[in-house]
């Protein structure tokens, strides 16, 4: 080396040429396999309506109802876009349907939460809905009682946000998850849609509130609505894909299978039934009880008779109304397990007798039940409980 003077080894000069050289060659290699990729330069197929395609927003669709309204939807080849937070659903369900759906176009799904106004107005933006199912929702009478504040905001605030969202982005089609919990207790059976509404819990008060929305928005709009008023779901895909997998925190405010099913297998030291002083003919509280499996169809049944302009409230349910010990005695019978159980004080919130009359849903939308049997729902459930008996699994996104 000598001083004052600048010296470049050759052979090292040499070698860094090659270095930005081969670098170069393979930032040209990366361009044109990109321009080659299939999706280069075209939108996602989400984000452009098909002809022939129907895109449907599944709200909640990681949750019990949605993901098995997203099965049938994506059977039926509509392209499903699944919104959750996972606040109570699984991401198990989604990868469920994403292996049996990996075709690119069929099913994305966007973990979000919908109280959080720019991010719905985000995916509406970058998404091409034709319609939208919203399920999502906290869906617990009990828990209602106890944490009011939570129920008006997760389904009535933020419904108020899907149909801000809808009406700014144009997406016409809404079916809304609604429940005869909005009736609360009337006083003649069966409930017709033209039954009075009197909820009497936070939980059907906010679904009540967030129908009037929808209804008070669709007067001066040409959307098409449908509100389905559910009655007490149970079952699951009868080809043992899906099931019902709530987090173990909710098992204390949870539904009568899912109570049953823990019973049966020894996770609670039996079931507890609450209230045996109804003016019910056993004393045991009445549900009309639909399989999922019938529930969803009614859903497809309403997106393909929803008309621009036109609202259809249909209550979907059997129209025959069974005891809770009716209940436990066909669960024992699906479960082949002798149940214990104990008769305990009623359950703020609860009301003695709801059946519905499904006759509308028949006339206008030619929908019945056609595989709600109690035994029968019960056991195709039981299969997929003991095949999972973790459910899904931990959800991580
Ligand atoms: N299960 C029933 O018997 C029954 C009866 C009547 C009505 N319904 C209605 O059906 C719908 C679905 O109920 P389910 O039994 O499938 O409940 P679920 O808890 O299994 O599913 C609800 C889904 O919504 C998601 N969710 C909740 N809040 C959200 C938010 N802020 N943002 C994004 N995702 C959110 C949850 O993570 C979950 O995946 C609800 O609207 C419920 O009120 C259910």
């Amino acid at each position: 080396m000598f001083a004052g003077m600048d010296y470049v080894d050759p052979v090292k000069k040499s070698g860094v040429k090659r270095k930005i050289v081969f670098a170069a060659c393979l930032v040209m290699l990366c361009i044109t396999m990109i321009k080659l990729s299939p999706s280069f330069g075209s939108p996602s197929p989400f984000s452009r309506h098909e002809a022939g395609v129907t895109h449907v927003l599944v709200t909640g669709g990681a949750g019990y109802i949605g993901s098995h309204a997203a099965l049938r939807l994506l059977r039926d080849s509509h392209r499903v876009t699944i919104v959750d937070n996972l606040s109570r659903g699984n991401l198990g369900a989604v990868k469920v349907l994403q292996n049996l759906f990996p075709e690119p176009g069929r099913l994305q799904f966007i973990y979000a939460d919908l109280g959080d106004p720019k991010a719905v107005n985000k995916i509406f933006s970058e998404n091409a809905f034709d319609a939208v199912m919203h399920f999502a929702a906290v869906a617990y009478v009990g828990e209602s009682t106890l944490d009011p504040l939570k129920y008006y905001h997760n389904i009535t605030s933020n419904t108020l946000v899907v149909l801000e969202a809808m009406a700014t982005h144009n997406v016409n089609t809404l079916i809304y998850s609604s429940t005869c919990a909005t009736y609360g207790e009337p006083d003649k059976m069966p409930i017709t849609e033209e039954t009075p509404q009197h909820p009497i819990n936070p939980y059907g008060k906010a679904k009540k509130m967030a129908e009037d929305i929808i209804l008070d928005f669709h007067k001066n709009s040409d959307m098409a609505v449908m509100i389905l008023r559910y009655f007490n779901v149970i079952g699951s895909d009868p080809d043992g894909r899906l099931g019902e997998a709530p987090r173990p925190e909710l098992r204390e405010h949870g539904r009568i299978s899912g109570a049953c099913f823990d019973a049966a297998r020894g996770i609670t030291n039996g079931l507890k039934v609450r209230g045996t002083d109804y003016k019910t003919a056993d004393g045991t509280c009445i549900r009309d009880y639909i399989d999922v499996t019938d529930l969803v169809d009614a859903h497809v049944k309403a997106l393909e008779k929803a008309q621009p302009g036109e609202v259809g409230i249909y209550n979907v349910g059997t129209g025959r109304g069974r005891s809770v010990n009716e209940f436990v005695k066909a669960c024992k019978m699906a479960t082949g397990v002798n149940i214990k159980v104990d008769f305990l004080p009623r359950r703020p919130g609860d009301y003695a007798e709801v059946f519905s009359d499904p006759s509308k849903i028949l006339r206008e939308l030619n929908w019945s039940a056609q595989y709600t049997d109690l035994e029968k729902s019960l056991r195709v459930a039981w299969r997929w409980q003991k095949l999972h008996l973790n459910g899904y699994g931990p959800s991580k996104v």
